[in-house]
């Protein structure tokens, strides 16, 4: 600090403020400038994305629709070169459907409808009628509170709704899995769950589950490509709420997401 005198020997301190200000408007200035940075490289990443899903389903029928033609043309293929087509088929399969999941997962913002208020009652009822089939098949007991307003997109909130609904009946080896769809109001906020009687999730995965393309379960025992919670946590935030789980690693699941009751923190 460097004492400066006016003329009547008083001291003053106008050299040190200066200095303040002007390294205060340096980190200012290198903040706005990192930050314009991370969201032109978000977004970049994001087109990416999209791109990239979008552009690669049309090669990727082309691939089986040719394996297939070649499957049934020639007759006298041998048995070996017949297994490899099909590995070949199988494996753009599920391409498909991971490249189909991920443009989901990217349209979640760059299809997002704007949000209003919207009948959570009704957005869980599209979502267990979407999974009318899965329901009775599993022998599963659904049982659903009542809902307040919510400010959301619908198709999204069903969408987040199914995703986890379908996990909790997926992920169980009940004889009857058993799922609680309820709420309660906090604040001006909903906080919703989704409960289960599956297998449960152990505290360490807690959120790596949230993470794109993390599986806890293999594919031959459970099918998925470990998009869905990915989609849940994007349309959440998206919805200006927070995601997360909670579950003792083997008697069951419950799933948390917060939603707003008026526009106030919602981010369109
Ligand atoms: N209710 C649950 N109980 C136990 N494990 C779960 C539950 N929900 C999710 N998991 C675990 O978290 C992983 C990620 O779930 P996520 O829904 O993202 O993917 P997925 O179900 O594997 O595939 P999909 O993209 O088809 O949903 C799952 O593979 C599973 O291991
Ligand atoms: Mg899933």
């Amino acid at each position: 600090m460097t004492p400066v005198e006016d003329n009547c020997n008083n001291v003053v301190f106008l050299i040190k403020e200066a200095h303040d200000v002007t390294e205060h408007k340096r980190r200012e200035a290198e903040l706005t400038r990192l930050n314009d940075q991370l969201t032109t490289s978000n977004r970049e990443l994001e087109q990416f994305a999209y791109v990239a899903s979008h552009d690669l389903q049309e090669p990727l029928r082309k691939i089986t629709s040719y394996a297939q033609l070649l499957l049934e043309d020639a007759e006298n293929l041998n048995p070996d070169a017949r297994r490899d087509i099909d590995v070949v088929i199988d494996g753009a399969e599920r391409l498909k459907v991971l490249v189909g999941d991920l443009l989901t997962f990217s349209r979640v913002t760059t299809l997002g409808r704007p949000l209003s208020l919207v009948d959570a009652n009704e957005c869980l009822q599209a979502a267990l009628e979407n999974l009318e089939l899965t329901i009775q098949e599993s022998n599963s007991v659904i049982k659903c509170d009542t809902f307040p307003a919510v400010v959301a997109d619908a198709g999204q909130l069903t969408r987040l709704f199914q995703n986890l609904i379908s996990n909790a009946i997926k992920y169980c080896d009940e004889a009857r899995p058993t799922v609680h769809i309820g709420n309660r109001v906090v604040d001006s906020q909903v906080e919703c769950f989704v409960k289960d009687n599956g297998l449960g999730i152990e505290p360490r995965y807690f959120d790596k589950v949230f993470e794109i393309f993390q599986r806890l379960h293999g594919r031959t025992a459970y099918s998925g490509t470990g998009i869905g919670l990915a989609i849940c946590k994007r349309i959440v935030e998206r919805f200006g709420g927070r995601i997360w789980v909670d579950s003792d690693g083997k008697s069951g699941t419950t799933f948390y997401f917060t939603l707003n009751m008026d526009s106030q923190g919602a981010q369109a």
